[in-house]
């Protein structure tokens, strides 16, 4: 099995890096790649760390080096927000950073499953995807938009506020990875119920929780560590699914005659990425109006992303 990081420098690269090296299977080679000149260095840090993981560092102009042969590519290169930016603000910057790595992969792993984490996700996922279409290469199975920070999330609240172990708790999270597009279905979580005054609090939380910690770090960036977290929960669900497990998690991903032309569902996971899209199930009335209300700002997203190829 072969990762590849791209961004693997910084904050979420870096801790997402030490989670592969200390979590991939026996094995298994880390590829980091990065333009920040401190990346050799990353991968020379971790590969004092005594696990069956080879690491290898990889500079700007080592692109193709870094992707030959990969089997995952994880992305969150790209300029996170500050207080007072929207995710979308970080379109204009990160579309062209997204385009550059995208026709990377093209040229040197076609096959590979790709998750992106650079935002703003809801776009970010188009541009790749465009990318592949007008290479010949696309394959709409094999690209992720990775909201599993949604869902940790998601899961960490609900076991605060009910008190349960976070451990037993699952919580779906369908749509995008933006506001209000962020849709968890507490209606959905198994074993513990909540008012309407719980789901109108929780819901915006869980829709807020990134800017509570872009307004945390005070102008320091957005989520590294949990998404870091969030990202190698991801992979190993990939990684699990290429070796032959039965395994369903969640990610924004193509869907045809869906709500939108990408979002985030149940996905089945297999040896080719996507095996089957899975139905969300039912809403209830709370979130039935919520995912309606969001559909425009999610489809402005998404044409925005294909536009930018266009
Ligand atoms: P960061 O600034 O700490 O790290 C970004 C890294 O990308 C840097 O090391 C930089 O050198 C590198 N980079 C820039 N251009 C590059 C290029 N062309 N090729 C390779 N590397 C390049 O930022 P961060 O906190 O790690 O966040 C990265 C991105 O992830 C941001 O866009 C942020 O908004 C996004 N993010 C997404 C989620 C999510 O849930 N999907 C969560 C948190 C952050
Ligand atoms: C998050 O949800 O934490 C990330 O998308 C980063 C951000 O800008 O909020």
């Amino acid at each position: 099995m072969k990762v590849a990081v791209l961004g693997a420098a910084g904050g979420i690269g870096q801790a997402l890096s030490l989670l592969l090296k200390t979590g991939l299977p026996a094995g298994s080679e880390l590829s980091l790649y990065d333009v920040a000149p401190v990346v050799p260095g990353v991968a020379v840090d971790l590969s004092h760390i005594p696990t069956d993981v080879k690491v290898a560092g990889f500079g700007a102009d080592e692109l193709n080096k870094a992707l030959e042969g990969s089997d995952i590519v994880l992305i969150p290169a790209g300029m996170p927000r500050k207080p007072g930016m929207d995710r979308a603000d970080l379109f204009n910057v990160n579309a062209g950073i997204i385009k550059t790595l995208a026709e990377g992969i093209v040229a040197s792993c076609p096959k590979a499953l790709v998750g992106i984490i650079t935002n703003p996700v809801n776009g970010t996922v188009p541009i790749v995807a465009e990318v592949f279409k007008k290479a010949g290469t696309y394959d709409a199975k094999r690209v992720f938009g990775i909201t599993t920070l949604d869902v940790i999330r998601s899961e960490a609240f609900v076991a605060e506020l009910k008190g349960v172990d976070v451990a037993t708790v699952k919580v779906p999270v369908i749509g995008g990875h933006s506001g209000t597009t962020i849709l968890p279905l507490l209606s959905q979580v198994e074993g513990v119920s909540f008012t309407d005054e719980e789901v109108a609090a929780l819901t915006p939380r869980i829709q807020n929780a990134g800017t509570e910690v872009v307004n945390a770090k005070a102008g320091g960036g957005s989520a590294t560590l949990s998404m870091g977290a969030a990202a190698a929960r991801f992979c190993m669900s990939l990684v699990k699914g290429l070796q032959g497990e039965d395994v369903v998690d969640y990610a924004y991903v193509a869907v045809e005659n869906g709500d939108a032309e990408y979002f985030a569902h149940p996905v089945r996971l297999g040896k080719n990425g996507v095996e089957e899209i899975l139905s969300y199930g039912e809403l209830s009335a709370f979130e039935t109006k919520a995912k309606n209300d969001m559909l425009e700002t999610l489809k402005k997203d998404i044409k925005e992303g294909v536009d930018f190829m266009a």
